[in-house]
Parts: C-alpha cells; structure tokens; sequence
C-alpha cells in the first residue's frame, strides 16, 4: 500500500491522478448542464430537476462530499505540478519558448493554473449564488418546492452577472480544452499520429460543453426571461 501512495504522489503519478479526476468532474459538467437546460423544458421541469436532488436526502450529501473531494483534490494536484515544474524551470512564461516539433505549449497549457484559480474561486461563489441563493418556492405535483428557476431567471437578468458568468465560462474553455488532451497523454492514450486529432477533439468538446452553458445566461439576459423558449 505505501508503494501505491508513493507512486500516486509521485509527478507522473500526480499526472495521472490529475487525469482520472478531471475525466470525472468532465462527467459531473455533462450531468450539470443537461439539468441546467432544463430550464428550456416545460414550466416545472428545472424544478423538478432540482427536487429530485434534493429529494435524494443523505445520499445528496453524499455525492456532495465526493464531488467536493474531487474538485480539491484536483485542483491541490494541479498547484502541486504546477509548483514542481515552476521550481524545475524558474524562467518566466513570457521568457520561455518551445523548442517546436511535437511540443504542445499552448495559451491554454500556459494559462492552466490562472485559468484552474479562476475557476475554483467561482465555483464557491457560484454554490453560494444559487445553492445558498434566495428560497423562492413553488407547488409541484402539490407538494412545496425550492423555486430555483425563479432565482436563475432573475439572476441572469443582471448585467454584472452575466458578464462574471460568460467571463469564466469562456476562461473553462481554455482549461477544458487543455485538460482534456492533457488527460488522454497522461493516461497513455496518446499516440503520436492520432495527436492532432485528440487535441482537436479535445479543443470541439470544451468549446461545444461551455458554449452550451454561455447559452444559458445570455439567451435569458437578452430575452429578459421572456424568450420563447421559456415556458410559463
Ligand atoms: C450557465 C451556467 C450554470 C448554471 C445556470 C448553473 C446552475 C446551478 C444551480 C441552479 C445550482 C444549485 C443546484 C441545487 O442546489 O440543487 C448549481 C450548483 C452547482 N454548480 Fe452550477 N451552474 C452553471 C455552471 C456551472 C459550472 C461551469 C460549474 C463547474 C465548473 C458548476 C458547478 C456547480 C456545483 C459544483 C454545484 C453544487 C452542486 C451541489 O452541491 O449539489 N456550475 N449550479
């Protein structure tokens, strides 16, 4: 067992582990966002959505704790990799430049840790916008319920906000995008031929994910909420 911790805390076994739990919180951001467009369904549906969670009692709890597991420990992985490499290579970026052929420095690869820090500054401030957010409350199916959709509706009508949400929602293209090709090196799927194509499949899935989630706010910002993909 202690061999198995020395191998994961060593730095291609940081790499990796960085890998696997970025692959996971991947998944969580496919989940998050077909629940979120709900909002576009039926009145009730992001309710219903959100209920249901709700309704899962301890076992929410649960995912929460291994859901908030994984973004730390990730982003403790990344700072660590980053500090490791920062010590190995104390040049600037400004002053550093690729030797070309098949080196895969990129503004994303360079702006990881900046992009990786916004990113995990929003997201706390994000659980408490809405999580923590205002208790609106609905009716469904005749029973009491947290009325989120009212709160997004609302929140995504304030400029300040939308341009916060775009803002970082764009930033996690650029560390998606990195991340994901990053992923398949680390996890040895990488073969030299098939490169080009993993980073461009890589770069489609982190601009078509976080575009779908930038719908969301601007649609209901430049709709007022009265667009008509929004049913009352
Ligand atoms: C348009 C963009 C987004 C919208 C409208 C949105 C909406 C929401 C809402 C309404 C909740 C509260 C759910 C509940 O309490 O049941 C929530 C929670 C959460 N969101 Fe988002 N979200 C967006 C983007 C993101 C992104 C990009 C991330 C990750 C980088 C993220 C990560 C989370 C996490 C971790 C939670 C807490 C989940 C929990 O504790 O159950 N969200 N989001």
């Amino acid at each position: 067992m202690p061999s198995l911790l020395k191998a994961m805390n060593s730095q291609v076994g940081r790499k990796i582990m960085t890998g696997i739990t970025g692959v996971a919180l991947m998944l969580f951001l496919i989940g998050h966002l077909a629940g979120n467009l709900s909002i576009f369904g039926s009145a009730d549906a992001f309710n219903i959505y959100t209920k249901t969670l709700m309704d899962l009692g301890p076992l929410l709890y649960v995912i929460e704790a291994a859901l908030a597991f994984l973004f730390l420990y990730h982003t403790v992985l990344g700072v660590s990799i980053w500090l490791k490499k920062r010590k190995a290579r104390p040049q600037s970026y400004d002053t550093y430049k690729t030797k070309g052929g098949p080196s895969h420095q990129s503004l994303a690869s360079r702006s990881m840790i900046i992009s990786g820090s916004v990113i995990f500054i929003f997201l706390i401030l994000h659980i408490i916008h809405f999580k923590f957010g205002a208790e609106y409350t609905t009716m469904i199916d005749g029973v009491e319920a947290r009325d989120l959709r009212q709160l997004v509706l609302e929140e995504f009508q304030k400029t300040w906000v939308v341009i916060a949400y775009v803002f970082v929602l764009a930033l996690t293209i650029l560390h998606l995008s990195h991340g994901f090709w990053s992923a398949f090196t680390s996890l040895g799927m990488k073969n030299q031929n098939r490169s080009k194509k993993i980073q461009m499949t890589a770069y489609a899935f982190a601009i078509i994910l976080m575009l779908a989630f930038i719908f969301i706010p601007l649609y209901i910002y430049f709709t007022g909420g009265q667009g008509s993909l929004i049913t009352y």
